[in-house]
């Protein structure tokens, strides 16, 4: 054995007992009360509690949008993502008009392999369905991309697509074993709002959320729905932020539909209040933070079991570019920095006892490895699973400033919130990554995970 990790409690999405375990050639091979840990490197665990590596499943790294390119490179969201106990990164690569699922895979590959720095997955964003993208599904799942994305909005953009072409794709997911993943607003309504705003000079950060607000969410979630349930095809909504989108979902689960919704660290922790700030631009992403009523029915959502991962949507911009909007909404980049805070956020709040450390697991590990295609080896600790691994301490207290965080971003929205408990160690395949705030990894450690169909 390479490795063994001894004492700690072991947490997966099921289990909470003590033991120890071992690690050779980047897997777990042993679980066991006491494992002989002659000839292997010890790391002692006491008192801690050692998880499963997330899985952050919604990432925009180097990504080309609003005008410019996310902030963080494949290496700095990457690294970032080891310091936050993220072992696996799924990133969005957008398919340009002409080209097909593979070649957008493949030329996103080109740039992740030598960077990044834990392992990663695409989604390919469709947004020019021709016919032969459609026959390409079934080679894209065998070549292991075996989800795709949607975005019902940003029209100008290039990147929306129409109710027949979502139809379309989500049938031919179904057919080949692929998931459609749908960003849900309402194009028409945003716009109109927008341009009604613009005309009477109401253009703070705050007239962003009001240009989007719960409604026009909800109305894109009720209608992405109601094409899956006719279809009877798999949904995944990615960034859920409202209230009546919520309880669609919940509907729509308890009559047996296989409907997956994701939510955000943000959208648990911040309201649209934060518009109001002086720095309000800065939190600026689609779909906007919402009201208190939302956040809590994000909460029961988690607890009845209604959201089934958390994800990031971690697509940062500097702050020079969410400045080009300090007097128009309409010119901030959209987006937000989560990576490295996402895993210690929800476990803080286990911490403190809001939900537990195994659901905690469940939302950001296991579930997301199952639905993209990635269980037993990415999402628990188990014998034969990858040795992705986090040693958190309970009793760490933390406080995010930009200073301590690892990406290339020059700001954070998480600044000054306070973590009870924090991560001392990441594992990735059984490699020290991360220890007591440094980034141990190296550009190129991290894999392209070839993912498997649904079944
Ligand atoms: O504002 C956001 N969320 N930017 C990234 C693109 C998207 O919609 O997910
Ligand atoms: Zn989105
Ligand atoms: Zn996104």
């Amino acid at each position: 054995m390479d490795k063994v990790i001894k004492n700690g409690t072991i947490i997966t999405a099921f289990d909470t007992y003590k033991g120890d375990i071992g690690i050779e050639g980047g897997k777990v091979v042993m679980i066991a009360a006491n494992i002989n840990s002659d000839n292997a490197e010890v790391i002692d665990a006491s008192g801690k509690y050692v998880l499963p590596g997330a899985l952050d499943v919604h990432t925009h790294l180097q990504m080309p949008f609003g005008g410019t390119i996310s902030a963080d490179s494949y290496e700095a969201g990457t690294r970032a993502a080891a310091c936050g106990g993220v072992t696996t990164v799924f990133d969005f690569a957008l398919q340009q008009k002409g080209d097909g699922i593979i070649q957008t895979a493949e030329g996103r590959n080109k740039l992740c392999a030598p960077k990044a720095c834990v392992d990663y997955a695409f989604h390919v964003a469709i947004t020019d369905l021709r016919p032969e993208v459609l026959d390409e599904f079934k080679a894209a799942v065998d070549f292991g991309i075996s989800s795709f994305k949607v975005f019902m909005v940003y029209k100008k953009e290039g990147l929306m697509v129409d109710d027949g072409v979502m139809c379309k794709v989500l049938e031919k997911a179904k057919e080949v074993g692929a998931i459609i993943a749908v960003h849900a607003e309402n194009p028409d309504l945003i716009d109109m709002r927008t341009e009604q705003f613009l005309k009477e000079g109401k253009t703070s950060a705050w007239y962003h959320y009001l240009s989007r607000p719960e409604f026009v969410e909800a109305e894109a979630d009720i209608r992405a729905i109601h094409w899956a349930k006719s279809l009877n095809t798999p949904l995944y909504l990615v960034h859920l932020a409202n209230k009546q989108g919520m309880e669609e979902v919940k509907r729509a689960r308890d009559e047996g539909y296989e409907i997956y919704a994701e939510t955000c660290p943000q959208y648990l922790h911040f309201t649209s209040d934060v518009y109001k700030r002086e720095d309000g631009r800065n939190f600026v992403c689609s779909p906007p933070m919402k009201g208190q009523e939302s956040q809590d029915a994000l909460w029961q959502g988690i607890k009845s079991g209604d959201i089934a991962t958390i994800a990031t949507d971690h697509c940062p911009f500097q702050s020079y570019e969410k400045d080009w909007g300090k007097d128009d909404f309409t010119k901030i980049p959209n987006g937000c920095m989560g990576i490295e805070n996402m895993y210690p956020y929800m476990l803080s709040e286990a911490n403190k006892g809001r939900l537990s450390f195994n659901k905690v697991v469940e939302l950001c590990s296991a579930n997301p490895a199952k639905i993209y295609g990635c269980a037993p080896e990415k999402g628990t600790i188990a014998v034969g699973a990858d040795a992705d691994i986090v040693i958190y301490d309970p009793n760490k207290e933390f406080t995010v400033s930009k200073d301590n965080m690892h990406s290339d971003v020059d700001h954070t929205i998480w600044e000054g919130t306070k973590f009870n408990g924090y991560i001392d160690m990441t594992f990735s395949r059984g490699n020290l990554v991360f220890k007591d705030g440094e980034f141990l990894g190296k550009p190129g450690w991290g894999n392209f995970i070839k993912r498997k169909a649904r079944v």
